[in-house]
């Protein structure tokens, strides 16, 4: 049995994971316009990810019996003044959930709902990952700078990610 107010936050959180999904397929779009196919490409499957993640939402609530409630999926920023902005943006944006992530886990131990919690650990890691990813990109461009050739290696390797996961 799970408390209306848990069922409220985890609908909640479907939502902010498809909004994730909507906002890296834009950040993918201003890439692709911007011939930066390889960073178009990491951000299609980031953005593939996190329908992913919505959908492990989704699937929770229906197994617990809840019902899952569908909101409006916010506009997404579509225009950065650099690449640099775009992960900065991306990193600040998986700040975001992690802290979701945690005050979810807290009112799960609150409520002691075991299964929700345990539910969540897998997000508690995936956080931990995600933002490490992007840390690691964003250092890298930090070393690149206005080095031409560099980029097109960046761009090179970021295309090469074929899989959500
Ligand atoms: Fe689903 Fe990138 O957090």
């Amino acid at each position: 049995m799970i408390s209306k107010k848990m069922l409220d936050s985890l609908n909640n959180h479907l939502n902010e994971e498809v909004y994730s999904s909507y906002l890296y397929l834009s950040m993918a779009a201003y890439f692709e316009e911007k011939n930066l196919k390889g960073f178009g490409q990491w951000f299609k499957i980031q953005s593939q990810e996190e329908y992913m993640h919505g959908m492990k939402f989704y699937d929770f609530i229906n197994q617990t019996g809840g019902k899952v409630n569908l909101k409006a999926i916010a506009a997404p920023k579509t225009n950065w003044k650099s690449i640099m902005e775009v992960f900065k943006d991306t990193l600040a944006h998986e700040k975001h959930i992690t802290e979701l992530i945690n005050k979810l886990v807290g009112q799960a131990m609150q409520e002691k709902n075991y299964a929700t919690n345990n539910f969540l650990q897998w997000f508690v890691t995936e956080q931990v990952e995600e933002e490490a990813n992007v840390e690691e990109i964003i250092n890298k461009l930090e070393m690149i700078g206005d080095n031409k050739g560099g980029l097109y290696m960046l761009d090179r390797e970021l295309g090469a990610r074929t899989t959500a996961g």
